[in-house]
């Protein structure tokens, strides 16, 4: 057996552990997960690697070869063992980051907004009428669904035999002594009456309301809507004050440039009267009947019509609302889906 020189066992080492590292770097630069590296590593340092074998392999060699063969071996392992502890460094950092990616929050995100009730579009409306006479000094009043006949009708100078006090247009309760004494008010004008018992002048108040009357439901007809009543009494109130408050009223409700008159009409409870008419979306619109208030009226709450004069008017809140978000069909308000309200909100 031939023994080797020792230079020749000292080349032959010295290739052989630039072989190994020249490998090792090519298997550390594609490592791409920790498993990998950590393959990588048990192979060139781990105590079964070649590396491991040729330390062992120290023993055999000649003892003048040994100190510079000890040298090369240890010094491959020092660069070895930091490339692949530096690469170890770089996947842990890499791993980290895409950790905390998974983990990280957006809060530019928009949050899960739970569904939101509103108020029905007949109230919003209702609001907005009662809002555009609370900003001009009006008070807010409301009075009883179930009324009298003497504050439906009488009080206000309804005469006995007209026909919104029979039984085919108003809803009777059967309550009390006299068959048809307690109605469910077909109108808001009652409270007029309630106020005026209540107050002295001056009186600037809005009535918002649920009224009822004998009527089947159509597209038109509901036996349930609502109005919003109102009533004006101070000293020198004239009819010019009735028109530029309704005016305005008009134009803050339906648009600045709002086109509006005054066509002459009846009602008991106020001499001269007049509907208002409003020019919106390309039509005359009737929105409110209105007049000055009857002299009639004050004798049954004790003002003294030789010294105070007023206004009153009334106006349909969900034919309002059906002329603010071009609603054709009254039914539509009254459907309780809500996917059909919500097209109004
Ligand atoms: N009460 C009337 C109705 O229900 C509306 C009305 C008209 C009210 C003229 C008034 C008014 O105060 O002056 O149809």
């Amino acid at each position: 057996m031939e023994t080797p020189s020792n230079l020749t066992d000292l080349m032959d080492l010295s290739s052989t552990l630039a072989k190994i590292e020249t490998e090792t770097l090519e298997r550390v630069r594609n490592a791409e997960t920790i498993d990998a590296i950590a393959a990588v590593t048990a192979e060139t340092l781990g105590k079964r690697s070649v590396l491991a074998s040729h330390r062992r392999g120290l023993a055999e060699m000649a003892p003048e070869d040994r100190r510079e063969a000890g040298r090369l071996l240890n010094a491959t392992i020092a660069r070895l063992g930091e490339v692949i502890g530096e690469k170890r460094t770089a996947l842990d950092e890499r791993l980290e980051a895409q950790r905390l990616d998974l983990e990280s929050v957006d809060v530019t995100l928009p949050g899960r907004v739970p569904a939101r009730g509103s108020h029905h579009v007949v109230r919003q409306v209702m609001d907005e009428i009662v809002d555009i006479f609370v900003s001009i000094g009006y008070s807010v009043v409301t009075g009883p669904e179930a009324e009298t006949d003497y504050y439906s009708f009488t009080a206000l100078n309804i005469p006995p035999t007209h026909p919104a006090r029979m039984s085919t247009d108003t809803l009777y309760l059967d309550y009390g002594e006299n068959p048809e004494d307690v109605n469910l008010r077909p109108h808001t004008s009652p409270m007029q009456i309630r106020h005026m018992e209540k107050h002295d002048p001056p009186v600037y108040v809005v009535v918002p309301g649920r009224v009822f009357r004998r009527d089947a439901l159509d597209p038109t007809h509901s036996p349930v809507f609502h109005q919003v009543e109102g009533l004006a009494v101070d000293e020198n109130i004239t009819f010019a004050d009735l028109k530029g408050t309704l005016a305005y009223f008009a134009r803050e409700f339906l648009g600045a440039k709002t086109k509006v008159k005054f066509l002459p009409h009846y009602f008991p409870f106020t001499e001269p009267s007049a509907e208002m008419h409003a020019y919106a979306n390309g039509e005359w619109l009737e929105l409110l009947g209105c007049g000055m208030v009857n002299p009639a009226v004050y004798e049954h709450v004790g003002y003294d019509p030789e010294t105070i004069t007023g206004f009153a008017f009334g106006m349909g809140v969900d034919r309002m609302a059906m002329v603010r978000h071009g609603v054709t069909d009254l039914r539509h308000l009254f459907d309780p889906d809500v996917r059909t309200l919500d097209q109004y909100r």
